[in-house]
């Protein structure tokens, strides 16, 4: 089976397609390459003996969607391509819209022309803001986003809802994914954020590698545990596997199928960076700050939909999550 992997040279793209190809799919990948390194074939090929069909290119681009629907015969399409980041996005919300939603829409009308039925989107957890209660299941009501971002992300799976509404024909499966750390096993292919780290994990293994001197812990007065912030991490090769669960339980049967991708457990900042100590053997710096903006006290997954009817569920604990981090981030300080 051929699958279009929008932005499959990005973190978690490269991993799908690696996982796709030990499962015997064909992933073809179109990436503008905004946000990661032709390296990444390379490393998919050093992994599985094969480099998938790379278009270099954009998802608002008609022609070369054409191009591919036509040149390419394919079955599926995994969506993740898109600008990712909460802050930027506040600064520059054109551009989020643009690329998030805007492309989204390009991509399903290209795929419409060419009679291709099935897709796969990125969603998130964020869709979901601040939830009353956790563990957070595919019921609990969406839309009350703080940030452009998050915003694109429930636009997207409005429109997806409709389009799919007025296409009965169509597989559209929106996949939210709670909080994706790690890397490869192997230790050749991981995150690789440009400039400063946003997220978690990332800015602690870049403290642990010593490009960084510090971890700021944005708040410990949350009504948590430890007063940190308490999160869903779920390993990127789980998350990976989960896209594939996806398409072979769902990705034929049309209708509009949602399921969160977590391992339905919480771990608070501080937890993970005692994970990341213990993986690497030292101290992490950090030092207490005030709470970030727009940050949440806890959010964790009811992942039990994705087990039963997937049958897919993660593997991998939060000791995995820093131990593979580790190894990419020791390997290769200074990403691909
Ligand atoms: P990433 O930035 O590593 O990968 C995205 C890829 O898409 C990059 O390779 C980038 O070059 C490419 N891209 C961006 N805009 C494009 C465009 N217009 N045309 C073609 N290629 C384009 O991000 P990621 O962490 O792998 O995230 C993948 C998807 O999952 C995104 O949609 C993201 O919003 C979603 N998601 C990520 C997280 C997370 O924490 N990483 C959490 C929930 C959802
Ligand atoms: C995790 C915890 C922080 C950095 C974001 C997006 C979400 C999704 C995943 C894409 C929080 C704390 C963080 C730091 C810290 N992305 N933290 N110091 O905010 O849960 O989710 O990424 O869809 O949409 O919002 O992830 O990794 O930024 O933060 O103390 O330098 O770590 O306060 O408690 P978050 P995160």
């Amino acid at each position: 089976m051929k699958v279009l992997v929008t932005g499959g040279m990005g973190y978690i793209g490269s991993h799908t397609c690696v996982q796709m190809i030990e499962a015997g799919l064909e992933p073809v990948i179109l990436d503008n390459l905004c946000n990661s390194k032709e390296a990444v074939l390379e490393r998919i090929n050093q992994l599985t003996g094969k480099t998938p069909v790379f278009y270099q290119g954009d998802i608002r681009d008609r022609e070369i969607l054409d191009q591919i629907f036509s040149e390419q015969s394919i079955d599926s399409v995994i969506h993740f391509a898109g600008l990712k980041a909460v802050g930027e996005s506040v600064e520059k919300p054109l551009e989020y819209y643009d690329n998030n939603v805007h492309g989204t829409l390009m991509l399903v009308d290209a795929m419409k022309s060419a009679g291709v039925n099935s897709l796969v989107f990125s969603s998130s957890a964020t869709v979901y803001g601040d939830p009353a209660e956790v563990p957070i299941n595919e019921n609990t009501p969406t839309g009350n986003v703080t940030n452009p971002y998050g915003r694109s992300k429930y636009m997207v799976e409005e429109c997806l809802r409709d389009i799919q509404y007025a296409a009965p024909e169509m597989s559209i499966t929106l996949l939210r994914y709670f909080n994706p750390v790690g890397a490869h096993p192997s230790g050749t292919m991981g995150e690789d954020p440009q400039g400063i780290p946003n997220n978690l994990m990332p800015f602690i293994a870049q403290v642990a590698v010593g490009r960084r001197e510090f971890l700021s812990v944005f708040g410990n007065d949350y009504p948590t545990p430890d007063g940190t912030g308490v999160r869903d991490y779920i390993h990127v090769m789980d998350l990976a596997d989960g896209h594939i669960a996806a398409l072979n339980a769902v990705g034929k049967k049309d209708g509009l199928h949602i399921f969160n991708l977590g391992t339905g457990k919480g771990s608070s900042v501080l937890e993970m960076v005692d994970a990341f100590s213990d993986a690497c053997g030292h101290d992490i710096a950090y030092k207490l700050c005030p709470r970030r903006p727009g940050d949440i006290a806890e959010c964790w997954a009811d992942t039990s939909k994705a087990t039963k009817e997937l049958n897919w569920e993660a593997k991998f604990d939060v000791k995995a999550m820093a131990a593979d981090t580790w190894r990419w981030q020791s390997a290769n300080p200074k990403g691909y």
